[in-house]
Order: C-alpha cells, then sequence, then structure tokens
C-alpha cells in the first residue's frame, strides 16, 4: 500500500504552488486596471501565468478523479480527517474558480488569454459583457479567500508535522522522508553485508 502521492500529484502540488504564490505576487503588483487599460507588463504576465494554472489545475483534478491517494495516518481521529477532506475540497473549489473568473473577466475587456508560446484559450464572455466585469470583483474577493484557506492548510501541514509528528507532511514532500532514507540505507547495507 503507497504511503505517499504518487510522482505526478507531487509535482503538480508543488508546481501549482509556485505558480500561485507568482500569481498573487503578480496581481498586487500589476497597475491598477480601468477601462482603457491595455494588458502588458504584469498584467501580461497575470493572464499568461493564469493560463498556466488553467491548464495545470485541470490536469490535476483529471489525475485526482482517476486515481487513489494514499490512506490516512491510521492514528488520525475522525474530526481531523473529515476536516482535512473538506478543506481539500475547499482549496480545490476555489483553485477552480478563481483562475476562471478572472478569465472570464480578460474575456469581457476583449483581452486574449494564452499559454506561453501562444497558444490562446477561447474566450469565456463576449467582449463588454457586464456580467464578465462584474466577475472581476468576484475574482478578487475569492483570491482572498484562497489564501485564507492556504493559510490553514499550511498551518495543519506544520501541525502534522511538528506537534502531531505523523506522516502527513511526508506523503506530500517532493523528496522521501529521512526515516525512509535510512531504511533504505540499512536494506542495502544488510544486502551488503550478506
Ligand atoms: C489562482 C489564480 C489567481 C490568483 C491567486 C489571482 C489573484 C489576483 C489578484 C490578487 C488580483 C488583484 C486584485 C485587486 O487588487 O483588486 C487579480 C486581478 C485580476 N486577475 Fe487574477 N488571479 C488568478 C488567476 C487569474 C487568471 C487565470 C486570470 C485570467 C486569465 C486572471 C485575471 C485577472 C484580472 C483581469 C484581474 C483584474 C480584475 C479587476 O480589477 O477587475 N487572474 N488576480
Ligand atoms: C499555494 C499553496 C498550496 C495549495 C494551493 C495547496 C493545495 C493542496 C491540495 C488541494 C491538496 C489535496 C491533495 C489531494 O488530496 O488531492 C494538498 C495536499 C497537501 N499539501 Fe498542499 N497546498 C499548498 C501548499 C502547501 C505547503 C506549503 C505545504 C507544506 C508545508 C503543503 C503540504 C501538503 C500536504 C502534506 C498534503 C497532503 C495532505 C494529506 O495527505 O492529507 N501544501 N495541498
Amino acid at each position: 500500500m503507497p504511503t505517499r502521492y504518487d510522482g505526478v500529484a507531487r509535482t503538480l502540488h508543488w508546481a501549482i504552488v509556485m505558480l500561485i504564490v507568482a500569481q498573487f505576487l503578480l496581481g498586487w503588483t500589476m497597475p491598477d486596471i480601468h477601462r482603457n487599460t491595455t494588458p502588458d507588463g504584469l498584467i501580461a504576465w497575470h493572464l499568461t501565468v493564469g493560463a498556466t494554472i488553467v491548464v495545470a489545475m485541470a490536469l490535476r483534478v483529471l489525475w485526482r478523479v482517476t486515481h487513489r491517494p494514499p490512506p490516512p495516518p491510521d492514528d488520525l481521529p475522525v474530526p481531523l480527517s473529515v476536516l482535512s477532506r473538506a478543506t481539500h475540497l475547499l482549496l480545490y473549489a476555489a483553485l477552480v474558480a478563481v483562475p476562471v473568473l478572472g478569465w472570464i473577466n480578460a474575456s469581457s475587456r476583449g483581452w486574449k488569454v494564452a499559454l506561453p508560446g501562444g497558444v490562446g484559450l477561447p474566450a469565456l464572455s463576449a467582449s463588454g459583457s457586464s456580467f464578465g466585469h462584474s466577475m472581476g470583483d468576484v475574482h478578487s474577493l475569492l483570491a482572498w479567500v484562497l489564501l485564507v484557506l492556504i493559510g490553514l492548510h499550511v498551518a495543519a501541514a506544520l501541525f502534522h508535522r511538528f506537534v502531531l509528528r505523523d506522516r502527513t507532511m511526508q506523503r506530500m514532500l517532493p523528496w522521501p522522508a529521512a526515516a525512509d532514507d535510512a531504511r533504505v540505507g540499512r536494506r542495502a547495507n544488510d544486502a551488503g553485508r550478506g
């Protein structure tokens, strides 16, 4: 029975973490957007990184629904396991909703949303649409909700690692845990001795 998320799930988790950090920094530092703003500079970067997040999240959701995650640690109390599942579900919802709302808003401004390399994504709302325009505010608001969820999630990961001292954190780390290394090392030594 595997004890860690598989390589694809771990790669997507950490790649998306880096993209989200970049996307918040861009969202906070790019110029204010008005009716006649053109999507240049940091705004263009926000759209390109955003398009990349859309595609990475689509792959991630597809991978998640077709692959079982490793079982939680045996001794995890039921309320904690319910809380963790609920937070993960809300994280997924926000990770899909925030980019899609930004994309709808960009389309309503007549802006092209494209991946690095120029592959364009279709427009999600008509240019000039007032619905698309108002989704810009919802996008900004939900970005704060996403940030709060991320804060709770990171606090929970550190709580597992340093207070409960269980294996939850190791399930998602990009490298095997030190204890696993030691075990592998011991096995290699035993094999050498035998
Ligand atoms: C999880 C991914 C994303 C995060 C965390 C994020 C975050 C942000 C933040 C913090 C702002 C500034 C809000 C403000 O100060 O008012 C913003 C604005 C904006 N973002 Fe995003 N964004 C994401 C994805 C996207 C995507 C995929 C697109 C489009 C393809 C996009 C397009 C926009 C636009 C057009 C605005 C300006 C909205 C307005 O002022 O009406 N964002 N975003
Ligand atoms: C942008 C920041 C982050 C986002 C959006 C995010 C999102 C997620 C999501 C959606 C899951 C659920 C995976 C699944 O079951 O399919 C997850 C799992 C996990 N994440 Fe994050 N994560 C972030 C940052 C971090 C950081 C900084 C850490 C470590 C300190 C971390 C540690 C973990 C761990 C250990 C799991 C597995 C939890 C378990 O096995 O129950 N994450 N993350």
